[in-house]
């Protein structure tokens, strides 16, 4: 009895003591995406966030472009934050109102909460989407709330990380031809962030910094993909718009390591079920290859071009049935 109650008490010490050490009911780890939806049922929901993007299955749909207010050109302070996950950038400056965009296909006027990272272990992981089953190596997420609904919209960017000492590791080669034209992988903008993000190794650390959130974004805002997911996080709160540029932004391998050893090894979530939902592309043509996953297809067939692509491809399965059943 007396045993079974020193057990009992070790293990209550035991659990209490992950909770208060970590400060936190979830993390990258011990308490791991995989477990999440044991923390809150909302992480087992359909509708979640990230996916996988898989281009051959998008449907197209014209989007009005992105308007965004003058204040996104405009340099303001920042607060940057290590949450214990990541750091948040948030706008600390007097004038909110002057932080908000309109259509993009999104309902409504939303106004910039906050922007973040999600990183890997390594230059080819650490984004939360992922394309044809491609993860880049991170993620940034620009997060606005409607003003009247107060429903969530994510605007996300690929991070692709090259490293400083090697050009062989560079993963699309369209981009890469913009990058060297200048050689500077990281931008002025960013490298402002991580210049004073590296020190903020604990949690709760917190400086501010003058940034420009237009900067930050980069200028290829053209062609996105659409749909509905939820925030990648517990309470993993599904009803949020997913935008994610189909452009990545370009860093130094170097600038994201640092992350990797001060904050968390990585910060992300793999991809979700995508269920009944739909994705969007609000550009014509799809110029990524995409891989010919025949199955994936059959529910979304309203588009012309994947109709096109599927006929293709079922007389492709057709053939090879027909070559390897007859020889
Ligand atoms: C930001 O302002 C500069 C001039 O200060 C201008 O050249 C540029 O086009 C603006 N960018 C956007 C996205 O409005
Ligand atoms: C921005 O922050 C700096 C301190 O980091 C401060 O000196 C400056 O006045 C702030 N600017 C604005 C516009 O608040
Ligand atoms: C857009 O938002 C308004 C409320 O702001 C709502 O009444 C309307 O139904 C929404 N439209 C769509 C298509 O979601
Ligand atoms: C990248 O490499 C160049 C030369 O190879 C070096 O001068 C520079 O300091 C390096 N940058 C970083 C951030 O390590
Ligand atoms: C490249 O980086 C250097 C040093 O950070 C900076 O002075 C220069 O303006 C940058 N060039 C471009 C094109 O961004
Ligand atoms: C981070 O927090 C630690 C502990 O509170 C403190 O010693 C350190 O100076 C802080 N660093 C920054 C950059 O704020
Ligand atoms: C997906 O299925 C759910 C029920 O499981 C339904 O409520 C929702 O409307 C469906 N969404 C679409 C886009 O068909």
């Amino acid at each position: 009895m007396y045993l079974q109650l020193q057990v009992f008490t070790f293990i209550l010490i035991l659990l209490t003591n992950i909770r208060s050490t970590t400060g936190e009911s979830w993390n990258y780890n011990n308490l791991g995406p995989d477990v999440w939806g044991d923390i809150d049922s909302l992480c087992n929901g359909r509708s979640q966030s990230p996916i996988n993007i898989q281009t051959a299955c998008t449907n197209y749909q014209s989007f009005a472009p992105f308007s965004f207010q003058s204040g996104y050109n405009l340099t303001h302070n920042f607060t940057l934050l290590n949450n214990g996950h990541t750091i948040v950038g948030i706008y600390t400056g007097n004038n909110p109102m002057s932080l908000r965009l309109t259509g993009g296909g999104l309902n409504g006027t939303y106004e910039f909460l906050q922007f973040h990272l999600h990183w890997g272990e390594n230059y080819k992981s650490g984004s939360e989407h992922q394309v044809n089953g491609m993860k880049y190596a991170g993620e940034i997420h620009f997060v606005h709330r409607n003003i009247e609904t107060l429903k969530l919209a994510v605007l996300g960017f690929f991070m692709e990380s090259i490293s400083n000492t090697s050009t062989s590791n560079i993963i699309h080669k369209t981009t890469a031809t913009d990058i060297y034209k200048t050689n500077n992988l990281t931008s002025e903008e960013w490298q402002k962030y991580f210049a004073v993000s590296e020190y903020l190794r604990v949690m709760n650390n917190a400086t501010t910094v003058n940034l420009n959130l237009a900067s930050l974004m980069g200028s290829n805002l053209n062609n996105f993909w659409r749909y509905d997911g939820s925030l990648t996080t517990p309470p993993c709160t599904e009803d949020v718009k997913w935008t994610m540029f189909k452009t990545p932004i370009v860093f130094s391998d170097i600038n994201i390591n640092i992350f990797r050893h001060t904050i968390s090894f990585e910060n992300y979530r793999g991809p979700q079920p995508l269920y009944n939902r739909t994705v969007y592309r609000n550009f014509l043509h799809e110029t990524i290859l995409p891989i010919t996953d025949y199955f994936c297809c059959i529910g979304n067939m309203n588009n012309l071009a994947n109709k096109h692509f599927l006929h293709a491809a079922n007389k492709l399965i057709l053939y090879t049935f027909i070559l390897f059943t007859v020889f």
